[in-house]
């Protein structure tokens, strides 16, 4: 018996709505979307660690004695789809700063169709982590598919999918292929067009971010 999907966490904090709103809008600058998707990165990430696991600890405030609480448990490890993934970095690492950085390359082959892996690196201790991958549009789901396909493969038990926006496609695909991972969004939006674009998403986020075209 395969294990029903986890259902996607969209996030609906009026702080996200608002910065969603104005990333999408196409008179935003270069520099502004990218701190937008900085801004927006981090407050995915807060969500993304809500369930990593903590531990008793004694500290002295300048007052008095008392027991905090730190992480415990396994370590992170960010991994970042080529190329539009690198936006999402930098919000992520402000939160956690010691995480380790994957990255994944992917394209897909025009006769095949299927996903073909061009980079991969990641950390020699990654499957003693727990992963986020990210990549900021969900869209067909086929190449986070084809990417988590490959992290699981070098031993990764955990992994949460961050993505800004989704499509309902992406999120049935990669549901699909792989059950056990937790997608976190900012929204998912009515579908993909005939062009494989979000609608009404963003645009190509990777232009955006990196001010090509
Ligand atoms: N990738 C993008 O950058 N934008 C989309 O709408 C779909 C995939």
């Amino acid at each position: 018996m395969t294990a029903s999907p986890l259902p996607p966490i969209v996030l609906d904090h009026p702080l996200v709505q608002h910065k969603l709103t104005r990333l999408r809008q196409a008179s935003t600058s270069t520099a502004g979307f990218r701190r937008l998707t900085r801004e927006l990165s981090l407050l995915m990430c807060y969500e993304a660690t809500r369930s990593l696991s903590t531990e008793p600890v004694g500290i002295e405030t300048p007052l008095e004695r008392m027991e905090g609480r730190q992480l415990s448990g396994k370590k992170l490890c960010f991994v970042s789809i080529l190329r539009a993934g690198n936006g999402i970095l930098d919000g992520m690492l402000d939160l956690v700063p010691a995480a380790r950085v994957g990255h994944v390359g992917l394209y897909r082959d025009h006769d095949t169709l299927e996903a073909v892996e061009y980079y991969m690196k990641l950390p020699d201790d990654v499957a003693e982590r727990d992963c986020i991958v990210v990549d900021p549009m969900l869209a067909t789901g086929h190449s986070a598919a084809a990417a988590i396909d490959r992290i699981k493969a070098s031993g990764v038990r955990t992994i949460i999918f961050v993505c800004l926006l989704a499509a309902p496609e992406g999120v049935a695909c990669l549901s699909a292929r792989h059950p056990d991972v937790q997608i976190v969004t900012c929204s998912i939006d009515r579908g993909l067009d005939e062009k494989g674009y979000i609608r009404p998403g963003l645009g190509d986020a990777g232009d955006r971010l990196f001010g090509t075209r």
